[in-house]
């Protein structure tokens, strides 16, 4: 699998719009964990790690920014800024999340309870073991 955009049911109304997301529907992952990052101060990026098991999906609940991406090879750049749609993020992808606008709020899902022996934070580690994959 490789990172893709997931678009979520938008149940339009005009008391508010809802959306959502659920297992195995939208997500093809179940639940473990969930978190959120928010009080982005202008300029700062957030991630720069890889997860060797760990699978995520990210939305930008409010506001907007950018999640950089990268296979060991080259790099790609989604731009988030709708609450109907996220990014799904399979294990051994390199994630760096910046470009915050103010205010906004990145709500992040993964299959797994945190683990930090599960992180990659080493770039070049992270090179060599995306390479003997
Ligand atoms: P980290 O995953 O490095 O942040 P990000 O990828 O969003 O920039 O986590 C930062 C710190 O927060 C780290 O020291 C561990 C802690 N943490 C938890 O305790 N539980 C969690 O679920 C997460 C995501 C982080």
């Amino acid at each position: 699998m490789i990172p893709r955009i997931i678009n979520l049911p938008k149940i339009l109304d005009k008391r508010g719009n809802l959306s959502f997301f659920e297992h195995p529907n939208q997500l093809p992952f179940e639940i473990a964990r969930t978190y959120w990052i928010y009080d982005v101060p202008g300029g700062e990026s957030r991630g720069s790690h890889a997860f060797k098991q760990q699978q995520e999906f990210i939305i930008a609940l409010s506001g907007s920014f950018d999640v950089i991406i990268h296979n060991g090879k080259e790099e790609k750049k989604f731009s988030l800024n709708r609450s109907y749609y996220g990014l799904y993020i399979p294990n051994m992808y390199w994630r760096k999340l910046e470009n915050f606008s103010t205010n906004s709020l990145a709500l992040i899902v993964s299959d797994q309870t945190y683990n930090e022996s599960d992180y990659i934070r080493d770039f070049d580690e992270f090179k060599k073991l995306a390479h003997e994959k």
